[in-house]
């Protein structure tokens, strides 16, 4: 009888965790990311900036750019606005990794897909200065 108990216990704990890690798998971790990544409100001050200001200023902040960002200056508003004016979508190709284009930020991963989505979606929203 004790032995039986503890083989039941044991046979729900092995179903338990396997259920655990499947929920827990990536893929399903990162679909429910994206499904709560909100775009719609994708801000410049709060949201767009830093992100340019963590990834690509140290590349291509003003005093950056001559030294190693090819002088494509992305430091602030009105640089990115002229850049992505006189180059139309070349900002997000890079930023998703298409090919003939620069993959950004240079020498690293592709940034998080949420964070591409707010580049994107504050530029096809008419690059507010909000
Ligand atoms: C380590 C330095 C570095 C970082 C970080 C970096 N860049 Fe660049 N970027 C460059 C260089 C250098 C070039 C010139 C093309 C090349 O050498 O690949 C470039 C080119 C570009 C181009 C032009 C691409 C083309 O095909 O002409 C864009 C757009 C760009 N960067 C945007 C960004 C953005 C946005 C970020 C941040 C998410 C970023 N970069 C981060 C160094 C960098």
């Amino acid at each position: 009888m004790r032995k039986l108990s503890f083989s039941i216990v044991f046979f729900f704990a092995v179903i338990i965790c396997f259920t655990a890690c499947y929920n827990d798998n990536e893929e399903d971790l990162y679909d429910e990311y994206l499904a709560n990544c909100t775009v719609e409100s994708a801000s410049f001050k709060d949201e767009v900036s830093l992100i340019f200001i963590s990834k690509c200023d140290r590349c291509h902040s003003e005093a950056n750019a001559p030294i190693n960002g090819d002088n494509i200056n992305l430091d602030g508003y009105e640089k990115i606005v002229a850049f992505e004016n006189k180059y139309p979508g070349l900002l997000v190709r890079s930023l998703k990794h298409e090919s003939g284009v620069a993959a950004m930020p240079k020498g690293e991963k592709k940034l998080d897909a949420c964070n591409v989505r707010k580049v994107e979606f504050w530029v096809l929203d008419g690059m507010k200065n909000n």
